[in-house]
């Protein structure tokens, strides 16, 4: 099995590209199969999540082409199948997005249970619950959930028990094609959800994103093919600023919007990280100041995102002092920590609530708060560490970069199903990072 090996001890400096989101790109092309025509997805990234969406969409009887450089065109002109395969990878959470999608094109729709990273129990029940207030019937049985629609969908008033992101994006796509007005509230914001309201809205969608997380969706009768960038990941992105700030290096990433960084940069600068926007696209990110801990509460966004708390983890471990984390987005993310633990650092998880955030694991004795003692010197003595899923992986790899000595990566499928091969795309940086 393919593996990184890695040589750490030296901070690391260089430029990087960012690839396009894998968690926009995916939803944008489960979004172009709304259309009767052809979209195009400018930067999108190569990667294995891509990839299993790619076979998903095939499977439904769209064609792709990635004949023009970076860009995925999708002609879902002639969709015909209802079922969705089951994603080679066993995880992935893009089938049951495209539950409402085929309910629209096919009348019906049988999707595969679906999972994700191993990072909590990640059910669907929002999803379900969303495409029955639209007018579906749906089954449940051992190979899934299969959804049929008597007419056309019809809009509906619902709220989101919680602002979850996958469900937003359901509920975004069974109201864009249903009958009447929906109104949609306590819907997520991250940065890709505005990227997609933006995306359908040009393909002649009526979405309004009101104040106080609120949709408003005018149903259309027919959505029409566009062409569209793909923004870049702010989750990687953040891991290479704690990459530069944990080694006292110095990393340039391009193709990013400095915006969808917004809420990093404050925890950033307060642990003692440097930014510099360089350009519109394009941040410098490196030490500032002597690292000292600090108090972190994940959130949905404009909160401190979830999936920043694994690089921010790793650069903890090199700041002075006792620095906490409060998950309240998944009831069970610190399991990665034992791999810090493994090359010197010193971690606790706590199943109380270590912050003020409300939060639903609240007296449910989920292992959901993590305290970091710092700073620790990371050693790796050809320590072997296997990704237990895509953002623990680059974390991972930013303690292996951060520790003295060899460390071995394994199950790195898992990283690259975010982010690509990574001995390539990190030729400009000073990493030294190798096939296995
Ligand atoms: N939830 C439910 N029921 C549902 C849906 C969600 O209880 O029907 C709960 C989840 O169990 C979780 C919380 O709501 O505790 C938030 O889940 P959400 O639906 O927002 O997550 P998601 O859409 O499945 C996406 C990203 C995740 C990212 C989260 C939060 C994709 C493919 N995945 O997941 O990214 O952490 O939003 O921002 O977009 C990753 O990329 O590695 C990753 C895990």
């Amino acid at each position: 099995m393919p593996k990184y090996i890695i040589r750490g001890g030296r901070p690391v400096t260089g430029r990087i590209q960012s690839l396009g989101a894998k968690n926009f790109a995916t939803k944008a092309m489960v979004a172009a199969l709304l259309a009767d025509g052809t979209t195009r997805l400018i930067n999108a990234p190569r990667i294995g999540d891509v990839e299993i969406t790619c076979d998903m969409l095939e499977a439904s009887g769209a064609k792709l082409d990635w004949s023009m450089p970076s860009t995925l065109a999708i002609d879902a002109a002639n969709i015909r199948s209802a079922k969705v395969p089951v994603p080679d990878s066993g995880s992935n959470r893009i089938p049951i997005l495209l539950l409402g999608v085929l309910l629209h094109r096919l009348g019906e729709a049988h999707v595969p249970v679906v999972s994700g990273c191993n990072i909590g129990a990640r059910p669907v029940d929002f999803h379900l619950e969303a495409a029955k207030m639209f007018g579906a019937h749906i089954t449940v049985s051992d190979t899934g959930y299969h959804a049929v629609r008597k007419g056309r969908l019809k809009a509906c008033h619902y709220r989101l028990p919680y602002p979850s992101v996958g469900a937003t994006e359901s509920c975004l796509f069974l109201g864009v094609l249903a009958e009447g007005t929906s109104i949609i509230e306590n819907v997520a914001t991250e940065p890709e959800i505005i990227a997609l309201i933006t995306m359908l809205n040009a393909m002649g969608a009526r979405v309004q994103l009101m104040p106080n997380r609120e949709l408003i969706i005018q149903g259309v009768d027919r959505l029409y093919g566009t062409s569209f960038e793909v923004l870049g990941d702010r989750i990687e992105a953040a891991s290479w600023a704690a990459l530069a700030a944990a080694t006292d290096g110095d990393i340039t990433v391009e193709g990013i919007d400095p915006s969808t960084l917004i809420n990093f940069f404050g925890p950033f600068n307060a642990v003692g990280g440097g930014v510099e926007i360089e350009g519109a696209k394009s941040i410098r990110f490196f030490r500032r100041q002597p690292l000292k801990s600090t108090v972190i509460e994940t959130d949905v966004f404009p909160g401190f995102a979830t999936d920043w708390q694994q690089p921010f983890a790793v650069m903890l471990t090199q700041a002075s002092g006792a620095s906490i984390i409060h998950e309240t987005v998944y009831e069970r993310r610190f399991d990665y920590l034992a791999a810090l633990s493994a090359l010197g650092a010193r971690t606790q998880i706590e199943t109380h609530c270590l912050g003020s955030l409300e939060c639903r694991f609240r007296g449910h004795d989920f292992p959901h708060s993590a305290i970091i003692l710092g700073p620790t010197p990371l050693r790796s003595a050809g320590l072997t560490l296997d990704v237990p899923d895509l953002r623990a992986g680059l974390a991972y790899v930013m303690a292996a970069a951060l520790a003295e000595g060899e460390t071995t990566i394994t199950s790195i499928a898992r990283i690259e199903r975010g982010y690509g091969n990574l001995i390539e795309r990190t030729r400009g940086l000073s990493l030294a990072i190798g096939a296995g």
